[in-house]
């Protein structure tokens, strides 16, 4: 047993199983193939994504990052014992930066709970912060922000965070029922901190995507690595060009996989090979961008209430804090 402060619990029982599989050719077989991010994130992937986050090209991740440094000693003040729950948590540094604001002898009064599909980042950020703050509990969940937000474990006076502009991976429409489950778990003085990419210049948009080293080229090819395991196919990623672009009708970055060859995929789990023919594309991800619209209506639909907006000078990123009351 590692402590008696840590502990997991698995409720995403899907990944090598039939569903996993229906969803992933339910998208790759007809045309516009797509292929759902969240598989993005094995072992491979997660370390690639955190490659990501350092580049200066990618200015999501140091933009939310100093909008935390500023305003997360004020939100610390008035932290009690509570739950402090993190979807998506993947490495778990932004929660770092809140947990530095809380004094030492509040921490034992604290349990975070990171949520997140992918149970290496679970595991490995888990156990780095439990040697970080000796006093803190954490209890792991490996779960689907999705479809098992009722795992969550009833408390009050919590704090829900969002880091990241993941709500930005959810089609619209998604991103409203995600809200809503949000409120359904949510009790009276419980906060959400939501973080969200906003609209902005297309050049600074498309070069975030398209990083002159080349690691979203590889974040992007990894998935197909996923799907192999997955389906037992036998994608050649190398065959496959990354491309990423601002959509300026939807608000959002599209990310595709384009066959730079004729190419044909095998899997035992369908009855024909899957034919690509060259230009053909896959679309990997979607990642919408916000306005201030976007948000109030967030928060309308959902009825969770704005009670601040936090953003940086140039206004690229908001940090929203919503109440439920
Ligand atoms: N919050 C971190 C990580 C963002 S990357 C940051 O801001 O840097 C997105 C994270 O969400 C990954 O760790 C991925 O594994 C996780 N994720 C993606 N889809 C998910 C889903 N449906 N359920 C749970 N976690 C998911
Ligand atoms: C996790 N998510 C918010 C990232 C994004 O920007 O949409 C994933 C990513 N895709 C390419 N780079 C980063």
């Amino acid at each position: 047993m590692l402590s008696d402060r840590i502990r997991f619990t698995t409720c995403y029982r899907a990944l090598s199983g039939e569903d996993v599989r229906a969803e992933i050719l339910d998208g790759l077989l007809r045309p516009p193939r797509s292929i759902p991010s969240k598989y993005f994130y094995d072992g491979a992937g997660s370390r690639l994504f955190e490659k990501i986050t350092t580049l200066t090209e990618y200015y999501l991740t140091s933009t939310e990052k100093a909008i935390m440094q500023d305003v997360f000693p004020s939100i610390a003040e008035d932290i009690g014992s509570i739950d402090i729950i993190e979807l998506g948590s993947g490495d778990c540094s932004k929660i770092t930066i809140l947990l530095d604001c809380i004094p030492n002898d509040l921490m034992a009064g604290i349990r975070y709970i990171p949520v997140d599909i992918s149970r290496s980042a679970v595991m490995k950020s888990s156990t780095t912060l439990l040697e970080r703050y000796p006093d803190l509990q954490i209890h792991g969940l490996i779960a689907d922000f999705q479809n098992d937000i009722q795992s969550i474990p009833d408390g009050a006076g919590r704090i829900v965070c969002f880091f990241g502009s993941t709500i930005g991976n959810l089609e619209r429409n998604e991103a409203k029922r995600f809200m809503n489950r949000i409120k359904s778990i949510m009790m009276p003085g419980d906060r959400l901190l939501l973080g969200l990419d906003m609209v902005k210049n297309t050049q600074v948009l498309e070069r975030a995507y398209n990083d002159d080293s080349g690691h979203t080229a590889e974040f992007n090819r990894n998935i197909l690595k996923v799907v192999n395991r997955l389906l037992r196919s036998d994608f050649e990623p190398s065959r496959f060009d990354h491309s990423a672009y601002f959509n300026s009708e939807e608000n959002r970055i599209e990310m595709h996989l384009v066959a730079s060859e004729n190419t044909t995929v095998n899997s035992p789990f369908i009855s024909e090979p899957l034919i690509l023919e060259k230009g053909e594309s896959i679309r990997t991800e979607n990642s919408y961008k916000y306005t201030m619209d976007d948000i109030a209506a967030l928060s309308s639909i959902s009825g969770l209430q704005i009670s601040n907006v936090f953003a940086d000078e140039r206004e690229w990123f908001s940090l929203v804090e919503f109440s439920a009351e």
